[in-house]
């Protein structure tokens, strides 16, 4: 049904107008519609029982932003160092006028629904005009409207929905950017089979946590101040003393910073307490301050275990402190652990939300809910995107589809546009995205053998700034003259023969961006001459990541009242939102603007000396190709994939951004 079919508009017109009758006629459809082109496609292998036509799907267009085009070069504008632009970012409302959706899309979509026999009052629009939404669609409907077909897979015990590809009108196709629920994998069918749902499984980035209780009186002071142990166990005086972290801010009234949470079990006070009470005494009594996302709360689940956040938020507050913390706390209902980032972006910047119910529902919690005891609000342009944000969790690029990671990608770079720093973790399984071993064959699929490096998702889009791992040497003296080569790349044997480290790669998707072209180009020459096999194992004109890198190592912090180790890039990215934090206030104290997205200013040769360059180590691999243990990236002089450009220097890069307009 792909290309010129004219017996499909048939078919088309005979569906739609037993139901609701059409208001043209199938020559006027063909002539206004003409041939299909194929839209999106993806493998799924064998697959099961056709769809029941009577199943409601829950149809969502994603419309074209206009202007997307020109995003690269706006960012670039007011982010490069060089730019006579450089911080002059945008406000929302310019932001809304340059890429929401034109009339003309929302007018060519709508009509293209209206004509294919669905009611007005079906189609909804969404109030930034980014998605269009249609209620009562079956699949039978869906499968016309798209030339397609759905299907049944078995997933274990759950049943998911897909179709390996879909098709739009030529005419319409260049106004859309995809169409759900399609090709998204994980869709559910719901057990009372009445309708489809989400239901993917993401991986945090995060923790590996290795819990030793001890009791817990106040530390004996050695230990919270002494900087010998540093290679075994972190705590704020060891990061404050490899980072070069002694200033005080100023202007914590201007300025803004917020860790997203996904989790219900998030922090216990008393924990925070007893770790301030060790570490910076004048935040007891401190919380962050809760910025609820569709609902969130920080209600403990008295039957479970406190999450990481605890760990995240005794770091970064102690950190930035006096600075306010803000904890982006978004409510995940009816999916647990399901989630993935549209939640926060719809709450700091309406233009790119859907309050009638948009979002790829497949991947985001679906709002209202429409399970019993459902959450109905959405959280939309509701919140102030505080000016660093701090992000620990991340997946595989390849768990989304293209359209998917580009408009996501595009959401990144509007928010540095308006001025935010966008920080995400690179994850802690090396070059295998988010599944330590696990890479990806020829044709996408993931598994232990397969030889192909499988990169990390937001990691891959270059309008992030990503955070690798590091930690410190064996026996290394943090004395000021040995600091620059007190780190290694992370590499950490968490349980005997199960390897964690900081992850890295390039992705498969974006090109290299500008500002890192001639950093990585450096160490493309590199591996050329010393290992020019691995050449083969990725996509040598990708986006490369991760851009720096902090101490992933055993972080000593305090869990539940007890002392846990914790490690993970998890804890590097609040490390570094922290630094970012500090440098801001600096900023802000100058009366100048924040740094926003800092990729061009951190790879421009001014800021090398910035940051301690990491050149020993080597992150993890393909369990297919050498062992994980050490297959993957090898750190090198100046930028890598294993520890990007190297951990920062914040007095030095306050210099540096203090002499920047
Ligand atoms: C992908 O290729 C591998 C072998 O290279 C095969 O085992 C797997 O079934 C293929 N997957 C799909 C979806 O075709
Ligand atoms: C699209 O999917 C159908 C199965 O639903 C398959 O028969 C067809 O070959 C696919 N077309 C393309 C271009 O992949
Ligand atoms: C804290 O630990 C106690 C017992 O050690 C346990 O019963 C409780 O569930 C834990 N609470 C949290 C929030 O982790
Ligand atoms: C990997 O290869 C081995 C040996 O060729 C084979 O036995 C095994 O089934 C393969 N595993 C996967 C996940 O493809
Ligand atoms: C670190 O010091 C300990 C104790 O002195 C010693 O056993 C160990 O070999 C040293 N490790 C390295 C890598 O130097
Ligand atoms: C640390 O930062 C200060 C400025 O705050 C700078 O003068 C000093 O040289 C830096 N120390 C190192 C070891 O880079």
């Amino acid at each position: 049904m792909l290309n010129s079919h004219p017996a499909h508009f048939l078919s088309l017109f005979l569906a739609f107008q037993q139901s609701v009758g059409a208001s043209l006629t199938r020559v006027d459809l063909h002539k206004r519609y003409g041939d299909f082109s194929l839209h999106e496609q993806r493998d799924f292998g064998v697959e099961g029982r056709r769809l029941e036509g009577n199943i409601h799907v829950p149809l969502r267009i994603a419309l074209k932003q206009q202007n997307l085009q020109s995003l690269a070069n706006q960012l670039l504008a007011v982010s490069d160092p060089h730019s006579p632009l450089y911080g002059q970012h945008w406000t929302q409302a310019q932001i809304l006028e340059a890429f929401s959706p034109s009339d003309d899309t929302h007018g060519v979509v709508r009509d293209w629904l209206r004509d294919a026999g669905f009611h007005d009052s079906a189609i909804k629009l969404s109030y930034n005009k980014a998605w269009i939404e249609v209620d009562g669609a079956t699949a039978r409907h869906v499968e016309e409207l798209l030339a397609t077909e759905y299907h049944v897979f078995e997933h274990g015990d759950e049943e998911h929905v897909a179709c390996h590809n879909y098709s739009l009108p030529v005419h319409v196709a260049k106004h859309v950017d995809f169409v759900v629920p399609t090709i998204q994998p994980h869709i559910k069918l719901s057990t009372n089979n009445d309708y489809v749902r989400n239901s993917l499984q993401p991986r945090m980035a995060g923790t590996s946590i290795i819990r030793r209780s001890s009791s817990i009186a106040p530390l004996p002071s050695t230990q919270t101040r002494s900087l010998t142990g540093c290679d075994k166990m972190i705590t704020p005086n060891c990061l404050k003393t490899l980072y070069n972290m002694s200033y005080t801010p100023k202007a914590t009234d201007k300025n803004t910073f917020g860790i997203t949470s996904y989790f219900s079990n998030t922090y216990l006070q008393s924990d925070l307490d007893t770790f301030f009470s060790n570490f910076s005494p004048a935040l007891v009594g401190k919380s962050p301050s809760l910025v609820s996302i569709n609902g969130g709360s920080i209600e403990l689940d008295p039957t479970s275990d406190v999450g990481e956040d605890g760990w995240i938020l005794q770091y970064s507050m102690t950190l930035a402190a006096p600075q306010n913390v803000q904890l982006l706390q978004i409510n995940n209902p009816q999916i647990g652990e399901r989630f993935t980032f549209n939640a926060w972006l719809d709450a700091v910047d309406g233009s790119y939300c859907s309050s009638d119910g948009g979002d790829d529902f497949n991947f985001d919690p679906q709002l209202p809910n429409p399970l019993p005891g459902g959450f109905n609000d959405h959280s939309c342009g509701t919140v102030k995107a505080p000016f660093v944000v701090s992000n620990s969790q991340s997946f595989s690029e390849n768990q989304f589809s293209e359209f998917y990671r580009q408009r996501q990608c595009a959401e990144f770079g509007k928010l540095g546009l308006m001025g935010t720093t966008i920080l995400y973790a690179a994850g802690n399984t090396g070059v295998t995205g988010a599944q330590s071993g696990y890479c990806l064959d020829d044709n996408g699929s993931m598994n232990l053998n397969a030889t192909n490096f499988n990169p990390n998702w937001p990691a891959s889009c270059p309008w992030v700034t990503v955070v690798g791992g590091t930690q410190v040497k064996a026996n290394a003296s943090l004395s000021s003259s040995m600091i620059s080569t007190a780190e290694e790349v992370w590499n950490q044997e968490i349980i005997p023969g199960f390897f964690e480290s900081g992850g890295g790669g390039f992705s498969n998707q974006f090109p290299k961006p500008s500002y890192q072209e001639n950093s990585v180009n450096a160490y493309l020459s590199f591996l050329r001459r010393t290992d020019p096999k691995k050449l083969q194992n990725f996509n040598v004109k990708g986006r490369a990541y991760p851009d720096l890198s902090a101490n992933a190592n055993s972080f000593l912090d305090i869990a539940n009242g007890t002392i846990s180790i914790d490690s993970g890039t998890s804890g590097a990215t609040p490390t570094v939102a922290a630094i970012i934090t500090l440098v801001n206030d600096a900023r802000l104290a100058a009366g100048k603007k924040p740094v926003g997205f800092i990729n061009p200013s951190i790879y421009s040769p001014a800021f090398a000396s910035a940051f301690n360059d990491v050149v020993d180590g080597v992150n993890t691999g393909c369990k297919g190709l050498q062992g994980v243990r050490d297959g993957g990236f090898r750190a090198t002089t100046g930028w890598d994939p294993a520890s990007g450009l190297g951990t920062p220097n914040l007095g030095k890069l306050i210099e540096k951004w203090l002499a920047l307009p």
